[in-house]
């Protein structure tokens, strides 16, 4: 890792001792990085938790980082901070070696897999739901987080709904995500790190005496098909890798979709009109489960999604590292350099996108396909050989969930609108509270 010295030519702002600038971004990142970029411009370092960070920012410089032909960029050496929970994920993996896993993964993601998902999902989703309090305002932050993780549990795991297993399971899900973006890195005891590395061992021992099972018979969820995996050439993954991947695909999967959909919410109970246009959308296919051909025609539901993320991703900074030297807008880059995409910052500039902090899902109608002024102005998933592997599915879910709760509730807020914590994992402050009603 390049010392402070190695990067003394590249501008930022004056560091305070020890903490650097972790407490200044923790407490306002998006407002911090804009300044940022007006004072030193789109490359800039700063210090987060003792480790010097060059930040690169804007849609040229994810563009470049991310379609890397060259292999300059790893993932791994930019995850670093995961591999303690997440070790041997297709995240935390390069090259050649990623690619491999990858491939194999991808069986899980092919269309008659999706298809089963949805099916899966309609009737646990409508499940969930039917127990939501009604004209009595609650959380809904914690409500769909609850949902996404009990959810998952069926459709991931092919487990009950409910029951002590799921549960456990649930849990040691939570302590695994909190241990991931936890300051404190060591599994001292009792730390959230602790719980988080105790988490996993679970998990693993759980899954691994389920995999002979599925292996035999295979199922119609996640770990199932990740059990039974190819490649084009025939490889599949021993017992450790279905381990690591599957764990690393279920913390991928969770707070980002919850987050998205408690954003949506939020939006549509503060437009009506908007959630009006969606119960129209909804309303327009019927009392019918949902399936490929109806889901593909909620494209409003489809541009709020799109907004959603726009206005607060789930990932609003992707990390990398060099793996050699590297040139820049003008300055030398050393390898072994942590460096820093800002997604989030991007999908909030003028330069893209018109009004960019108001809610308007109708920049991305064809007619003004605001999205599409730079290939990566739009990039909550982000791009390349990373690119998010759920985004497809992600997209069913939150269209499957607008459309069971539309069919039956209105929603409205019921009090303030929330602040947003940014980092490290968008959160409402407080969280969200609404009312369901009937039409
Ligand atoms: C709104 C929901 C989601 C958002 C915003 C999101 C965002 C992202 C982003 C930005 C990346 C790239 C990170 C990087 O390049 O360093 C990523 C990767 C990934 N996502 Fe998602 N994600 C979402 C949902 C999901 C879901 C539902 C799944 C699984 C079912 C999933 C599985 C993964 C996996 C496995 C990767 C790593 C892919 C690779 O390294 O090749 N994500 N996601």
């Amino acid at each position: 890792m390049p010392t402070k010295a190695a990067l003394a030519h590249i501008p930022g702002p004056p560091a305070s001792p020890l903490v650097g600038h972790t407490i200044t971004i923790a407490r306002d990142s998006y407002g911090t990085q804009q300044e940022y970029i007006r004072r030193y411009g789109s490359v800039y370092k700063t210090n987060m938790l003792g480790v010097w960070r060059v930040n690169l920012c804007g849609a040229d410089a994810m563009e470049r980082v991310l379609l890397d032909r060259e292999n300059l960029f790893s993932s791994e050496g930019g995850w670093d901070a995961l591999k303690r929970i997440y070790p041997g994920g297709v995240l935390m993996q390069d090259g050649d070696h990623h690619r491999a896993n990858r491939r194999i993964l991808q069986a899980a993601f092919r269309a008659s897999a999706i298809r089963d998902y949805r099916l899966r999902m309609t009737d646990a989703m409508a499940e969930l739901l039917a127990s939501w309090p009604v004209n009595e305002p609650f959380d809904f932050y914690a409500a769909i987080k609850d949902l996404t993780l009990r959810l998952g549990g069926a459709v991931f795991m092919g487990l009950p709904l409910d029951g002590p297993l799921a549960k456990r399971v649930n849990q040691a899900i939570q302590d695994e995500i909190r241990a991931s973006v936890t300051l404190i890195r060591w599994p001292v005891p009792f730390t959230p790190m602790w719980r988080g590395v105790r988490g996993r061992d679970f998990l693993r021992e759980t899954f691994r005496a389920l995999i002979p099972e599925r292996r035999a018979n295979g199922g119609d969820d996640f770990f199932s098909q990740m059990c039974l995996a190819r490649d084009e050439d025939g490889r599949g993954w021993t017992e450790d890798e279905i381990l690591d991947q599957f764990n690393l695909l279920i913390m991928a999967a969770h707070d980002t979709t919850a987050t998205a959909l408690t954003v949506m919410i939020e939006a549509l109970a503060a437009h009506p009109d908007w959630q009006e246009r969606l119960i129209d959308e909804v309303a327009a296919l019927g009392d019918a489960a949902l399936d490929e051909d109806a889901l593909g025609q909620m494209t409003q539901t489809n541009n709020v999604f799109r907004e959603a993320l726009r206005l607060v991703p789930p990932v609003p900074f992707i990390p990398r590292q060099t793996t050699r030297d590297f040139h820049w807008k003008g300055y030398d880059i050393p390898t072994g350099t942590s460096i820093s995409l800002n997604p989030g910052v991007t999908m909030l500039s003028p330069e893209h996108f018109s009004n960019p902090t108001e809610f308007d899902p109708d920049r991305f109608t064809p007619e003004r396909a605001e999205d599409k002024s730079h290939k990566f102005a739009w990039t909550p998933f982000g791009g390349g050989a990373h690119k998010c592997i759920g985004m497809h599915f992600s997209t069913l879910q939150v269209k499957l969930f607008v459309a069971t709760l539309l069919r039956k509730y209105r929603v409205e807020l019921a009090g303030e609108a929330p602040d947003w914590q940014r980092m490290p994992i968008p959160k409402p402050k407080g969280g969200l509270q609404v009312v369901l009603k009937r039409p």
